[in-house]
């Protein structure tokens, strides 16, 4: 390793020391791309020859990543050292073929930056800067508050949390009338190990002045939105004390007390109704009553009499 690495910057201090000299018929051309994290990336570059030199042959190929020693792939007259993850992007790459693009197997946030690729040809060489903007998406954020338990006559925080981004986002507040309140919040940001971004974002809320909703927008570094979650205040608790507001079971016995007392009063109105009117009618109907059950009594009884007697009539003969 010690030696290819002794080889390369000899090749380099010699290419240098030759004056550089821009060989007019040989010339790369490279794309610049964005990376996503975690995906492959390609960082494309092609040798274009002039009429001239038609079929000219490859010799020497690197691919160095600005501020690293050692380049990440290092082609030398048949022979290829390749760091792992990094190859040519060409799955069967030759030196007659003139795509020498880098294919980066998966991206990470330290691929972010400069790349040199350099060719030496037997008909010229040329040497050209491209770039690999590494780019990776938020997760939705989460929001929380402090205490847990939102209080009517303190202040709270809520707390909203994007992390898995780059490069560096922000974190943005909104009320339910769309109206921004980011001003009055503080951004904390954090880079994990893998380089990505954790954004942590604090909008304190102030008693006796606060929205129903509240929404947490995360946007990304060139200013697009790329995720967001609303908190719903919970409702007022008012007088009702008991800060823990009605539990589930009271919600279900409030309206079946309610309507048991309904009834049970439309009842007694009924029952005290019923007994008013019997009183009232009483005084007249009742010896009336008696009189008629008296006389109805008698009917009776005469009928009675008279049945048995034709009863008795018709056995005896
Ligand atoms: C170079 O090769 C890569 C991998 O095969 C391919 O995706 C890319 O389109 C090629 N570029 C050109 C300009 O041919
Ligand atoms: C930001 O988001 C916009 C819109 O979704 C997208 O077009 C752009 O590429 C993103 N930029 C970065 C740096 O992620």
């Amino acid at each position: 390793m010690a030696s290819s690495g002794t080889t390369f910057f000899i090749l380099i201090a010699v290419w240098v020391a030759a004056g550089n000299a821009k060989n007019p018929f040989v010339k790369i051309e490279c794309n610049t791309k964005n990376g996503e994290y975690g995906h492959q990336s390609l960082l494309e570059c092609v040798v274009k020859t002039t009429r001239e030199v038609e079929g000219a042959v490859i010799r020497i190929v690197t691919w160095t990543k600005e501020g690293a020693e050692q380049p990440l792939l290092f082609f030398n007259r048949g022979k290829l050292q390749q760091e792992p993850g990094y190859r040519f992007a060409e799955p069967s790459w030759n030196d007659n073929n003139m795509n020498i693009s880098l294919l980066i197997a998966e991206t990470k946030v330290a691929d972010d930056g400069d790349y040199t690729c350099m060719v030496i040809t037997d008909s010229g060489d040329d040497s050209s800067l491209t770039s690999l903007n590494v780019k990776a998406t938020y997760r939705d954020p989460t929001v929380h508050s402090i205490p847990e338990k939102i209080s009517e006559d303190a202040n709270n925080d809520l707390i909203c949390n994007a992390d898995g981004g780059y490069p560096k986002g922000q974190l943005r507040w909104f009320d339910e009338h769309n109206e921004e309140w980011t001003k009055s919040a503080e951004m904390d940001v954090r880079k994990t190990d893998n380089g990505l971004f954790q954004l942590s974002s604090t909008l304190t809320l102030l008693k006796g002045s606060r929205f129903s909703k509240y929404t947490c927008v995360v946007f990304n570094a060139t200013g697009g939105k790329e995720g967001s979650t609303t908190f719903e205040m919970p409702p007022i608790s008012g007088g009702l004390g008991a800060s823990g507001g009605l539990n589930h079971s009271s919600k279900i016995v409030a309206p079946v007390i309610v309507i048991g007392s309904l009834i049970v009063g439309l009842l007694l109105a009924l029952l005290i109704y019923r007994r008013r009117s019997r009183n009232a009618r009483r005084p007249s109907t009742a010896p009336l009553m008696g009189d008629h059950q008296r006389g109805r009594a008698e009917e009776f009884d005469a009928e009675q009499g008279h049945l048995q007697k034709t009863e008795g009539e018709d056995s005896q003969p």
